[in-house]
């Protein structure tokens, strides 16, 4: 049999993190220079029933059988074969790579399971639709995250713009006029189920407060939504900046994240902000083509460990 592969692009989320957890909006875009990668590989010589799992870049090598059926690798594999109705595990290679940074908030996970779920499913000769990628891969991302929105599942399953609201169907975004985002790597890994969980722990106690935070990141992800479907992709700068600091009042940033976003906007960026869980993870700017390299120069000076350069709607 030959070998199988697929792929799934990394995100950032624009606006409405956290807030989005608690049904508010939120908008996302896929990134595609870097990815997640299932490769799949018939294994004749192997023990039969025996699936092996290689995932060099976190150091894991293993039989599905020895892995704990909670691990997300050994979960999105099950999700599958029960799916599938296969009672017989395949005797094949299963190796993922990725090229996402982890817990940046780039949703490396999530791409991940979406990519093993796509691979296995067409080398098992019975491709899924989107829909279904994207529920079982939320499923996984629980086991990930604990309670997460879907957001990530979503837009890396379906690889388009995304005005998103939990527990609602997939509204795609139109973008009549492309816009260049920068993204910056704090390089500090920050798990997204703790920011997640120190939010929830922080509006118990203050209710009223942070349900106003979370109406204002909402009317700043529709008013996002009206300046991207309506070509006018500058207004974004003042929005991402109002969001940044709703973040900040949620206690979800940090001072080298700070710092990257005031150093973006020193060097010309239209607005900054921090991007997915925070405290740690990635920064996003909107910069125009001419200010990018500048921009990115900027962040770097001032302690980015990558910065990656991506055009929404082309
Ligand atoms: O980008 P990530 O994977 O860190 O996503 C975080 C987004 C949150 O809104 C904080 C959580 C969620 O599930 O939506």
């Amino acid at each position: 049999m030959p070998a199988v592969s697929a792929t799934a692009p990394g995100k950032v989320i624009l606006f409405g993190e956290h807030a989005v957890v608690y049904e508010r909006p939120a908008i996302a875009v896929p990134v595609t220079q870097v990815k997640a990668r299932t490769i799949i590989t018939a294994n004749p010589r192997g023990k039969s029933g025996v699936l092996h799992i290689e995932a060099p870049d976190i150091g894991l090598e293993a039989d599905l059988q020895n892995l704990p059926h909670e691990d997300p690798i050994a979960a999105a594999i099950h999700s599958i074969l029960k799916a599938l109705i296969v009672k017989r595990v395949p005797t094949c290679n299963l190796r993922i790579t990725s090229t996402i940074p982890v817990a940046a908030g780039m949703g490396s996970g999530a791409a991940v399971t979406v990519s093993i779920i796509r691979a296995l499913s067409a080398y098992l000769g019975h491709p899924i639709d989107d829909e279904k990628v994207s529920a079982m891969a939320y499923e996984v991302d629980k086991l990930h995250h604990g309670t997460p929105s879907g957001i990530d599942n979503t837009v890396i399953t379906y690889r388009v713009p995304v005005f998103f609201i939990r527990n609602q169907p997939i509204q795609t975004l139109d973008v009549p006029q492309p816009f260049t985002i920068l993204i910056g790597d704090s390089g500090i890994t920050s798990p997204t189920a703790t920011t997640v969980s120190d939010v929830h722990r922080a509006w118990q106690t203050n209710r009223d407060y942070f349900e106003t935070m979370f109406d204002a990141a909402g009317q700043i992800a529709l008013a996002a939504r009206d300046a991207i479907e309506n070509g006018k992709p500058e207004a974004l700068g003042p929005l991402m900046d109002n969001n940044h600091e709703l973040l900040q009042d949620m206690g979800v940033s940090s001072s080298e994240l700070d710092l990257l976003v005031n150093a973006a906007r020193s060097a010309g960026a239209l607005g900054a902000k921090l991007s997915g869980g925070g405290r740690g993870g990635n920064m996003i700017a909107i910069v125009t083509p001419e200010s990018a390299e500048t921009v990115a120069r900027a962040l770097h000076d001032v302690g980015a460990v990558g910065t990656i350069i991506s055009v929404v709607g082309k």
